[in-house]
């Protein structure tokens, strides 16, 4: 099964079996088949954050029900299920419609809803963390379910443990969200702000926070329909107060954010620019014009390629400035 449409870097490279799955059935129907046949099993979504380096002796297992229920409303708040296969973005413009607030920030966000707690999703200062309830799916192995909470899930920033101890050993399934019905806008992050401020806004309503954010991230960020990317290719780095300091007295411009442990975020978009890396293009791959966190893939570069470029940024970042870059996207297939 040729993959190349199912990833939004349009990398070109093919899984030795392909099952799209509508129900539970269908999911544990194609656990018990991938388990007779031996063949290890790869949950997937829409491929906006993978890295299809080599062809995947695996089968892929994507799902497409669409399914949104109310489960319980407590005062202002209600919790919605929600399965794995609704698109992400859909669900944000659903649910602001239907009067139940909260996700406007993480609007058009690529991807399902199923795989937004694997790397806990944010933007504009919210994360999916802060409304998940619980988690549902299938253990591969053995085919049984399990339900975590929002503790179980270890959140951190782009991470979770399905990126951790349970890498490559579930499948989600549904989620659940608790949504305000009160209206609950976070208009911090300075972009949205700005947003809102051309805008003429003083106080914000979900549908203007929904609205100003995906106008900031059409702005900003390349469509993968015209422009195949992974959106950010690497994390923001996270590094000790000591560092920070130094890196803050050598240059004066750089972004940073301190986090409540005393640790602080820089920006990986920063600091890949001032190595000179924005629409640097080498072969087919090239970093963003107007994003130096985002590559694009211009033609029809390889995995491999596109590894080896970021491999280039990683250690001119590293040179320059002494900050190691972590990628976001799963490698598969190398
Ligand atoms: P995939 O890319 O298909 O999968 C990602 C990983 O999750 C893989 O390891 C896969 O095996 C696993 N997975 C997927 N679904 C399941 C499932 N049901 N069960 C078990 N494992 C599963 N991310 C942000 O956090 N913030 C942003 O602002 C943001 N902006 C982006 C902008 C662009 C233009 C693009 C292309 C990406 C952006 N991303 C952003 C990254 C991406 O949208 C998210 O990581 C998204 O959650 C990925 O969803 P997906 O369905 O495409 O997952
Ligand atoms: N910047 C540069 N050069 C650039 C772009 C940005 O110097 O080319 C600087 C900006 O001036 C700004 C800072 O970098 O001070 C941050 O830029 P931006 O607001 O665009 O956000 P980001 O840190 O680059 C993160 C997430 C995005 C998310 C946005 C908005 C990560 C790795 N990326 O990007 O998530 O949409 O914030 O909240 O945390 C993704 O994960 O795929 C993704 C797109």
């Amino acid at each position: 099964k040729p993959l190349k449409a199912h990833n939004t870097l349009a990398l070109k490279a093919s899984a030795s079996a392909y099952v799209s799955a509508h129900s539970r059935d269908d999911i544990v129907a194609a656990l018990d088949w991938a388990r007779v046949e031996g063949l290890p099993v790869l949950p997937m979504g829409e491929g906006s954050n993978v890295v299809l380096a080599g062809d995947l002796k695996a089968l892929v297992l994507c799902q497409s029900e669409q399914r949104i229920q109310l489960v319980a409303e407590r005062g202002d708040t209600v919790s919605v299920q929600v399965s794995a296969g609704y698109n992400w973005h859909a669900l944000v413009g659903e649910c602001l419609d239907r009067g139940w607030y909260g996700l406007e920030n993480l609007a058009l966000i690529p991807g399902q809803a199923g795989a937004a707690p694997i790397q806990n999703i944010g933007a504009y200062g919210v994360e999916v963390e802060r409304f998940v309830e619980a988690v549902h799916g299938i253990y591969i192995e053995n085919g049984e379910a399990f339900s975590f909470s929002t503790a179980e899930c270890h959140f951190g920033y782009r991470d979770s443990v399905f990126k951790r101890e349970l890498r490559d050993s579930v499948v989600i399934t549904a989620i659940d969200l608790r949504l305000s019905t009160r209206p609950d806008t976070h208009v911090v992050y300075p972009a949205l702000q700005e947003e809102l401020d051309a805008r003429g806004i003083e106080t914000a309503s979900p549908a203007d926070v929904y609205a100003s954010v995906v106008a900031v991230r059409s702005r900003r960020l390349p469509d993968p329909m015209t422009e195949p990317n992974a959106g950010s290719f690497f994390k923001n780095p996270v590094i000790g107060g000591e560092h920070a300091d130094e890196l803050h007295k050598a240059f004066p411009q750089l972004p940073l954010y301190e986090l409540d442990d005393g640790t602080v975020k820089l920006a990986a978009a920063w600091l890949i620019e001032q190595c000179g890396w924005k629409g640097r293009r080498e072969g087919d791959i090239a970093m963003h014009d107007d994003h130096a966190l985002v590559l694009v893939n211009r033609g029809t570069a390889s995995g491999a390629e596109l590894l080896a470029y970021a491999g280039r940024v990683v250690a001119s970042v590293q040179h320059r400035f002494g900050v190691a870059l972590e990628m976001e996207p799963r490698i598969y297939g190398n």
